[in-house]
């Protein structure tokens, strides 16, 4: 049975004092209120992942990275391997992130060879995947995830698939405080799901956590996680703010 997770991305935000504030919030509140019915994951920038991990050690959270390098070491200024990362036994890596994507550049090729380290290294990936408003306008958003994961995680062998966990994050919602209702998710979800069947079996397919991300807040996403192939989300923004991302992980 897959499991449901609550992931939080906070992309390239806080100073050490405020990061370090907010793990000792979150550590608190999941102390006192043990998420039961998930996994909970942050994913500070890189200068605070230590920290997160020696939290993760006690707390009941898990660390992730936001990114990993495509290549094993060497003459790659300011990258970061996955072997840097398992050595620091940080267990998740978020992978294909629409930022990445956009401002990085990162395609298709690129984003399967980060999920090769990844999976070389023991990490376990988030892969994003997601339209943009003009596809979704000109309904081709299936077809625009479809490729996305044709091109890349689908290629995997199965056992090597079924360390996956998959977000989709449509690139209008994201920071923008406008959301996939929780019918268009779950549409998608379902949509993702059917493809998982296609390259394996209904069993992976069942077994693979889905997340939803694109502003998710504690306001909706009691709504969103209530749909059957929504297994969870990826948050930005609200998982900046303690009690936000505890209302969120408190919405299943
Ligand atoms: P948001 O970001 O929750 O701020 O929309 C989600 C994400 O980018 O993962």
């Amino acid at each position: 049975m897959r499991k449901n997770i609550v992931a939080g991305n906070w992309k390239m935000n806080l100073d050490f004092e405020k990061a370090e504030e907010l793990m000792d919030d979150l550590a608190e509140i999941l102390d006192e209120k043990k998420p039961e019915k998930c996994e909970v994951v942050i994913c500070p920038p890189y200068l605070y992942m230590e920290l997160a991990v020696d939290y993760a050690q006690e707390a009941n959270f898990e660390a992730g990275a936001q990114n990993v390098s495509s290549f094993d070491n060497g003459a790659y200024t300011g990258e970061i391997s996955a072997e840097m990362l398992k050595r620091l036994e940080v267990k998740y890596v978020i992978i294909g992130h629409s930022e990445r994507r956009a401002y990085f550049h990162e395609d298709n090729k690129v984003l399967q060879a980060k999920v090769r380290k990844a999976l070389d290294n023991n990490l376990k990936p988030i892969f994003c995947c997601g339209e943009v408003l003009e596809e979704r306008k000109g309904e081709k958003h299936f077809e625009v995830v479809e490729n996305q994961l044709k091109e890349t995680i689908l290629k995997l062998s199965k056992e090597e698939f079924s360390k996956i966990v998959i977000a989709y994050e449509p690139v209008w919602a994201i920071g923008t405080g406008e959301t996939a209702t929780p019918e268009q998710a779950q549409e998608m979800h379902a949509f993702i799901r059917g493809l998982i069947v296609e390259a394996y079996d209904e069993k992976v397919a069942d077994d693979t956590t889905i997340l939803y991300g694109g502003s998710c807040k504690p306001g909706n996403a009691k709504e969103i996680f209530a749909k059957p192939d929504v297994d969870g989300g990826l948050i930005g923004g609200a998982s900046l703010k303690a009690k936000d991302f505890a209302a969120i992980i408190d919405s299943f």
